[in-house]
């Protein structure tokens, strides 16, 4: 079996072949991976048939489990939550808006990993959109502003008792466990513009799904300015529109990307496995 790493052809990711995860990985093939890993910031790894335990080793190569604050594992697995949506299910599509994952954590996880269970057979794409790119293509201007921003980030839009998967989503019957809680009002400060720690690139970092205004902006100014971010960040010619299967693997580098579920599966159950890769430092 001989590893072949082919670019997508999209605006970011590579699909993996020649590799079995099930088996124990060499450090060469782990930092190859890596290296290919931080380079196309989404890696595809299809036709794998990964028991929760192979998910959980398969992280571990890459950093330690990443916090989850706001999920219930699956049982059995601490660092496991199953991403889910059943076929009768009337509740929003979970993380419909461009985000980069738990960017109102002080060290938020450098990378998520999700491994397909039950595929539906249309809809459900998950999109990838390349932040470095957005950053490069910046007017002049507003990358000078970006350059000077600190951002004020929450949880709170999501994951407050009130927020968009609070308690009412509950009651409306979201199969997915999520914790809503208090504790996702707390706040965190990051600069706008983030220096990638292992290619040296600039990104922008995440989007109002956690950011909440701008340091030492009036919430209407952050708010339009925000908006005017997002519009450029999430172009289609940026986005990597991803078609899943069941088996399969994908791992993305949260530091240069923001991504979104998609819909159109009404109807069918959709079930995947996740895990994050934490950070040592932002
Ligand atoms: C996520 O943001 O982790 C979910 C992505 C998806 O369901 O496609």
């Amino acid at each position: 079996m001989s590893l072949t790493i082919q670019a997508t052809g999209g605006a970011c990711g590579a699909v993996v072949t020649g590799i079995d995860l099930r088996q124990t990985l060499s450090e060469d093939l782990v930092a190859e991976l890596r290296a290919r890993w931080v380079e196309h910031k989404v890696l595809i790894f299809p036709e794998q048939h990964l028991s929760d335990h192979d998910l959980e080793r398969f992280t571990l190569y890459f950093g330690g489990f990443g916090e989850d604050p706001f999920f219930a594992p699956i049982k059995g697995h601490e660092h496991i939550a199953a991403i889910q949506r059943k076929a009768d299910e009337r509740t929003s599509i979970f993380a419909e808006i461009f985000h980069t994952d738990w960017s109102f954590l002080r060290v938020p996880p450098a990378g998520t990993v999700l491994y397909g269970l039950t595929i539906p057979p249309h809809g459900g794409d998950t999109l990838f959109a390349d932040q470095v790119a957005a950053y490069e293509r910046l007017p002049d201007a507003l990358r000078d502003k970006a350059d000077e921003l600190t951002a004020i980030h929450s949880a709170e839009f999501g994951y407050a008792p009130d927020g968009a998967y609070g308690q009412d989503d509950q009651e409306a019957g979201r199969s997915m466990q999520i914790l809503a809680s208090e504790k996702a009002r707390e706040t965190c400060q990051h600069p706008f513009v983030r220096t990638h720690r292992e290619t040296g690139d600039k990104a922008l970092y995440s989007s109002p799904a956690y950011i909440q205004s701008f340091a030492g902006l009036s919430k209407a100014e952050s708010q339009a300015l925000l908006m005017e971010f997002y519009a450029h960040q999430t172009q289609t010619d940026l986005v990597y529109a991803h078609k899943w299967a069941p088996d399969m693997l994908v791992m993305w580098d949260n530091r240069s990307l923001l991504h979104a579920a998609t819909g159109g599966y009404d109807g069918y159950d959709r079930l995947l496995h996740r895990t994050t890769i934490a950070d040592t430092a932002f």
